[in-house]
């Protein structure tokens, strides 16, 4: 047995105190936990890949607007349902500077993060038509939403996107949506976990089959903007953050303030529902619902079930957040654009140590650098390669957790430091001496 930089009969221990089954399918709290507990007790400090958490500070822009809102007493108020007009307004402005899209205040929709917009809305679609009651996932995807569906008990598919790249896509597709239970789709871009990001001619085939099968899409752009290939920062110029909205006009969107704000603790995302969307009137929602239109039935039914609106003051923050980046004077992209130097510098150690990027391409593209990449190992699954490199001081999830096919391990590079790379590079060395 090599030497490893962690004692392994601890790991082994502390796994089965946590009565953690089989590693590879362990959840990223269950990871979480376990890695808590190993450095408590060996005192070694984690490269932890594990969890996405925000790796910076909250923009202060957000943290002294909503400081402000909280002074002139917003917290004794109930928020509107529907939204701060402020904050609608500038989240219309937003999209439109950041994306070119036109959309009514009205469908800009605030959430308790995206997590919440995104149960709401997956709940609504598929209770629109009693013939169209399942969600069609691309994976890989954020495994939250999965529960999501388990929790509200709508069926849901998924597949692989790996092999079904450009053109293939529409294919597969197509073999899905001409069943006709699908009532959406939704996916992640750029992509948590792979970070693939996809390409306009993929995105306009989704629209189209969106089109074709009368199918709504749901983007999830929680990493907005955060495709460092392209300089997507100037407020109403081009190049803008490709959307699925210019392709088909039966969407929703989501903007999370987690990651391109900072703002995960606050929980505050947007949900925006296109104006075609946001008034069109289904029959089922009316047996179901008692009420009509689609943004009628996500505002004043679901979310108004849920939690009667989202936080005051962090509207407040939000708002504010938007306006400055809107006017111009808050780069809030430059601001998380660390998070791709580090994939940058991560990614050389890994691949110069014998692992391979897993998800690596957009077309004939190189994967930008982010908040996320996939790394195997040749001749190992995902879960031996998990189980493995716990012993080496490296956390990190299973693809398999994702709807990924492949082989291997999601790493986000938010929470290991500059000061950790060091030690990243021995530990990941020392393995590919004892693996190689
Ligand atoms: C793809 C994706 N969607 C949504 C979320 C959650 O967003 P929020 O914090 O706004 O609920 C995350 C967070 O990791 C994510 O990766």
């Amino acid at each position: 047995m090599k030497q490893t930089p962690i004692d392994r009969t601890i790991v082994d221990r502390l796994v089965k105190r946590l009565q953690i089954e089989n590693i590879g399918n362990a959840s990223i709290r269950e990871i979480v936990a376990l890695v808590n507990l190993v450095e408590k007790e060996t005192g070694i400090r984690y490269c932890r890949m594990e969890m996405g958490v925000p790796g910076l500070p909250p923009a202060e822009v957000g943290t002294k607007a909503e400081i402000e809102a909280l002074k002139s007493g917003v917290a004794a108020r109930y928020p509107m349902m529907e939204g701060h007009p402020e904050l609608k307004a500038e989240t219309a402005r937003f999209v439109k500077l950041f994306t070119d899209i036109d959309v009514s205040p009205e469908g800009c929709i605030p959430t308790v993060g995206s997590m919440q917009g995104t149960y709401a809305a997956l709940f609504v679609s598929s209770n629109a038509d009693k013939k169209k009651d399942t969600v069609l996932f691309i994976d890989p995807g954020f495994p939250v939403q999965k529960q999501q569906m388990m929790v509200m008990g709508r069926p849901y598919e998924s597949f692989d996107v790996f092999d079904y790249r450009g053109e293939k896509l529409r294919e597969k597709l197509e073999s899905y949506l001409s069943k006709g239970n699908i009532s959406c789709i939704i996916y992640s871009n750029p992509n948590n976990p792979s970070w693939i990001c996809l390409t306009e001619e993929e995105l306009q085939i989704i629209g189209e089959m969106s089109t074709k099968y009368d199918v709504t899409i749901m983007e999830d752009l929680a990493y907005f903007a955060m495709d460092f290939r392209k300089n997507l920062y100037t407020p109403g110029q081009p190049p803008f953050q490709p959307t699925i909205a210019r392709y088909t006009d039966n969407y929703v969107l989501f903007i999370s303030s987690s990651k391109i704000f900072s703002y995960a603790g606050q929980r505050i995302g947007m949900m925006v529902i296109s104006d075609a969307l946001f008034n069109r009137k289904y029959e089922n929602l009316k047996t179901r619902f008692q009420s009509h239109a689609f943004g009628h039935t996500v505002v004043l039914r679901v979310l108004y079930a849920l939690s009667s609106g989202t936080c005051h003051s962090a509207q407040f923050a939000l708002a504010a957040m938007f306006k400055a980046a809107n006017d111009g004077k808050f780069n809030f992209v430059e601001e998380v654009k660390e998070y791709g130097e580090k994939a940058r510098i991560m990614k050389k150690l890994f691949t110069e140590n014998g692992f391979k990027i897993v998800y690596e391409k957009d077309g004939d593209e190189p994967i930008a650098n982010g908040f996320y990449f996939t790394i195997q190992y040749p001749g190992m699954t995902g879960e031996e390669l998990l189980a493995n490199i716990l012993y080496y001081g490296i956390s990190a999830i299973s693809l398999k957790n994702t709807g990924s096919e492949r082989e291997g391990l999601r790493a986000c590079v938010s929470h290991v430091g500059r000061d950790q790379f060091g030690d990243l590079e021995k530990r990941l060395k020392m393995f590919s001496e004892n693996f190689g």
